[in-house]
C-alpha cells in the first residue's frame, strides 16, 4: 500500500487550498459536501476513523456539526497533523479529536475498533485500493460503514493530454482508478451494498469558481499566501479544471457496509 512521500503538502500549497476551500480544508465543498456524503446516515455518537485527515477541518465538522463521539485522524505528514492538534485545541475539541502519524501501508490500529471509516479526497494517493479497503474492512466493527469521497478517473485507459498535463504538474503522487475498480476492491474486501456517486459537475463548478477567484479579485491575496509559487498553483488549478471538463477527472462519493 505505498503512497505519496512525506511533505508533498507544503505550507504554501496548504495556504493555496485553504484560501479557496476554506480554513482546515485540503479538498472542496466543506461542511455541505460532507453533509451530502453522510446523507441518510446518522453518525452521532459514533467512533470514526478519518484516513488522510489533512489539516483537520473535516474532523471538526464531524464532531461539532454531526455529533460524532470521537474522530481519530491518521495521516502520513506530521506537519499537517500538528495543525490538526492545534485546531482541535482552538475549537475546544481536544477530548473528541485524536491524531496519529502513520506510514503508508497497514493501519497500526486494532481490528473492529471503529463504527465508521471516513475519508475525504485522500485515497487517491494510495495506489493499492485492494489492500487499502481490506484494512478499512478490518478496522471497522461488524455493521460499520465506510463513507468516502475521492478523486477518481473515468476509466482505466491511459490519461488523455489534459489529464496528463495536470498529473505532470500537480506535484503529488497519485494512484488513480475508476469507480468500477473501487467497487471491485470494496467487494473483494468483503463489503456489501457498495455504491459510488459521481461528482464531476460539482468539481467543474468549484474549480471554475476557484480559478476566477485566484486570477481575479483574489489574485493579490493568493500571491500573498503562496509567494513565488502562485503562478504554478494557478496553472495546477487550470489543468485540474480541464481534466474535469473533458470528463476524465471524476470525483465521487463512495459508500460500503461491513456485514
Ligand atoms: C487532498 S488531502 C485531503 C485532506 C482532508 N481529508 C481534507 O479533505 O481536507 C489528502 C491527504 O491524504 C494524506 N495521505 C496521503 N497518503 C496517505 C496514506 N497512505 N495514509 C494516510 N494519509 C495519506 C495526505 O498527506 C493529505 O493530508
Amino acid at each position: 500500500m505505498s503512497g505519496h512521500e512525506e511533505n508533498e503538502y507544503t505550507d504554501s500549497f496548504v495556504g493555496a487550498m485553504e484560501m479557496v476551500w476554506g480554513d482546515g480544508f485540503l479538498s472542496p465543498g466543506g461542511k455541505d459536501e460532507i453533509a451530502l456524503f453522510l446523507e441518510g446516515l446518522d453518525v452521532s455518537g459514533k467512533e470514526i476513523l478519518d484516513v488522510g485527515c489533512g489539516v483537520g477541518g473535516c474532523d471538526v465538522v464531524l464532531v461539532r456539526d454531526f455529533g460524532a463521539a470521537h474522530v481519530h485522524g491518521i495521516d502520513i505528514e506530521q506537519p499537517l497533523l500538528q495543525r490538526c492538534v492545534e485546531r482541535a485545541e482552538r475549537e475546544g475539541l481536544s477530548e473528541r479529536l485524536s491524531y496519529e502519524k502513520v506510514n503508508p501501508g497497514p493501519f497500526p490500529l486494532p481490528n473492529s475498533s471503529f463504527d465508521v471509516v471516513f475519508s475525504k479526497d485522500a485515497m487517491i494517493h494510495i495506489e493499492d485500493k485492494h489492500s487499502l479497503f481490506a484494512e478499512v474492512f478490518r478496522v471497522l466493527r461488524p455493521g460499520g460503514v465506510f463513507l468516502a469521497s475521492d478523486w477518481m478517473r473515468r476509466d482505466e485507459e491511459p490519461p488523455g493530454p489534459e489529464t496528463r498535463r495536470w498529473l505532470d504538474i500537480v506535484g503529488l503522487t497519485f494512484g488513480m482508478h475508476s469507480p468500477p475498480f473501487y467497487i471491485d476492491a470494496l467487494e473483494t474486501a468483503g463489503f456489501v451494498n457498495c455504491s459510488t456517486m459521481d461528482r464531476n459537475e460539482f468539481l467543474i463548478s468549484v474549480l471554475q469558481a476557484d480559478y476566477s477567484l485566484i486570477t481575479g479579485e483574489g489574485r493579490e491575496e493568493f500571491i500573498r499566501r503562496t509567494g513565488e509559487e502562485a503562478r504554478h498553483y494557478i496553472d495546477i488549478w487550470h489543468a485540474a479544471l480541464r481534466a474535469a471538463e473533458v470528463g476524465e477527472l471524476r470525483p465521487g462519493h463512495l459508500r460500503a457496509f461491513k456485514p
